[in-house]
């Protein structure tokens, strides 16, 4: 077939699909196309067949690709189940769809933190840790949890200097703390930080504890990661004018230009995308930020120089070559509400009873007439039967409750020590007096999945999902499959997470 009539079909299909066309269609019809495109629930480009990401299963390390159902589809999640049935998840990689390889890896440690895994890389997420919907359809996004992190350093086409780009991602709004920092976009090659205005990254969160950054309301906030400096506005403090983001979905939007920046957001599920702040570059122009000096690498879940104390959940996001007009993005934007992203059931496998008395009991093998019992705020494993003592039944049994951090999880109360609920702290599950801190209830709160080895369920914890309650030398612990410390041990991994949940003892 001549070249004349290919063109023009391409014309025609492009006209014909221009409302289905994916996010970074939309971009390349406003003359910004995507430079990356990052997304572990959809295709991008309407025409997208490719890879999605790629997991590593714990049972074996074994690697596999997970694609769309179909060309610009939603990602196929039952392969995902299929492949890690019986087992744990890790996402080892987000593949860029727009071709230029910018896929986002295992970070690095940087210049501000060396991550905890072998030779300071930071975590890699779980691939269950944050279940949705598109269309009905299941999908999961990327729960980063503190130390998690995801990082190109070798960029290939994304804006440097002064350059001009676009970036937008769809995050969770309820799901995010006060660490620097949970970034998605444009960040400096070398994993450090070589001064001001290195940056262009979106930010989501409540700041970055420095007391910098901040907007109206008690956040979570969209802002721009400049470097030295999360920006509401062209202050580097406050902008009363930045409304708190706090639905369930979130799109966020941050683009610059020479000496002109803006930050949009709206709500994932509906409605518009609205400008939040549109003006000028921090300082002035005899400031750092008057000419940007961008490098392109591209991060998620971190700061450019590896700070990774944050928390945030990405289900997609995107980076272009130019400034995207405000009806682009407005236009993207009316893609990701079609898309109809909502939440899914974080619990799986035998459902608990809320308000109910419970018993844990060991199944690893010689340790199976052992319970999940507490003494005093130590958590750790008995023998427990109808002949023990009262207050031992009773250590041995917990109520439970909603999850406090997420309504979609489990707390366990104390049958005798009302108030004081089971939490991780410092990787060990503990019992505590509830304070009704943000970070008590997301500590205390936990997934339930049918156990891992067969029999029982296995507790996720919901802020660490790659992290489970493990008994190990007696002691409870919250455990990956094969991670930094003695008791993410790969071992007896599923034995040990797996627990038979009975009626309490009292
Ligand atoms: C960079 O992107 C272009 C597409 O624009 C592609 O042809 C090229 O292979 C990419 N380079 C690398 C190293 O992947």
């Amino acid at each position: 077939m001549p070249a004349p009539s290919k063109i023009a079909m391409g014309v025609a299909a492009t006209v014909g699909t221009l409302v289905s066309a994916g996010p970074c269609d939309i971009y390349a019809a406003g003359g910004t196309p995507c430079v990356a495109a990052h997304s572990t629930t959809r295709a991008l480009y309407d025409r997208y067949t490719g890879s999605l990401y790629q997991l590593k299963r714990g049972s074996d390390d074994q690697r596999r690709d997970i694609f769309p159902l179909t060309a610009g589809g939603v990602a196929d999640a039952a392969s995902q189940d299929k492949f890690c049935a019986g087992t744990t998840c890790l996402i080892t990689v987000i593949y860029d769809q727009s071709g230029r390889s910018n896929d986002l890896t295992q970070a690095p440690p940087g210049g501000a933190a060396h991550g905890p895994e072998i030779d300071g890389y930071d975590y890699l997420a779980s691939a269950v840790g944050a279940p949705v919907t598109l269309n009905g359809q299941k999908a999961y996004g990327v729960f980063s949890s503190p130390f998690t992190g995801y990082r190109n350093d070798r960029p290939n086409g994304t804006a440097i200097n002064d350059e001009s780009e676009g970036m937008y991602a769809v995050f969770d709004g309820t799901h995010f703390n006060t660490a620097c920092c949970f970034d998605y976009g444009n960040a400096e090659i070398h994993n450090d930080d070589p001064g001001n205005a290195h940056m262009e990254a979106i930010y989501f969160g409540t700041g970055d504890g420095s007391g910098r950054g901040s907007g109206a309301g008690s956040g979570p906030w969209i802002m721009a990661d400049l470097e030295n400096g999360l920006f509401p506005s062209e202050d580097h403090i406050h902008n009363p004018n930045l409304p708190t983001m706090n639905s369930r979905f979130v799109t966020a939007v941050v683009k610059g230009e020479h000496n002109h920046w803006a930050i949009r957001g709206g709500n994932g599920q509906q409605g518009p995308l609205n400008t939040l702040f549109d003006g000028v570059r921090p300082d002035g122009p005899n400031g750092e930020y008057f000419k940007m000096k961008k490098e392109g690498a591209i991060i998620l879940g971190i700061g450019g120089d590896n700070s990774n104390g944050a928390q945030g959940t990405f289900y997609e996001g995107v980076m272009t070559s130019g400034y995207p007009t405000d009806d682009t993005e407005n236009k993207v934007q009316a893609n990701i509400v079609a898309a109809k992203y909502a939440p899914a059931n974080l619990n799986s496998g035998p459902g608990l009873q809320i308000g109910s008395s419970v018993s844990l009991r060991v199944t690893t093998p010689g340790y199976s007439d052992r319970y999940i019992v507490h003494d005093s705020d130590t958590v750790d494993t008995q023998v427990v039967n109808s002949n023990s003592d009262y207050g031992l039944k009773q250590r041995a049994s917990f109520h439970v409750r909603q999850g406090l951090g997420n309504g979609g999880c489990y707390s366990f109360e104390s049958v005798d020590s009302p108030g004081q609920f089971v939490r991780h702290s410092n990787y060990k599950l503990v019992l505590n007096q509830n304070d009704n801190s943000k970070i008590f209830h997301e500590d205390a709160t936990f997934c339930s999945q049918a156990g891992l080895n067969g029999q029982g369920n296995s507790i996720r914890s919901w802020s660490y999902p790659t992290r489970y309650w493990r008994h190990f030398g007696g002691i409870g612990y919250i455990a990956s499959n094969g991670g930094p410390h003695d008791f993410d041990n790969k071992g007896f991994f599923n034995d040990d997470v797996s627990f038979v949940v009975s009626t309490g003892f009292a």
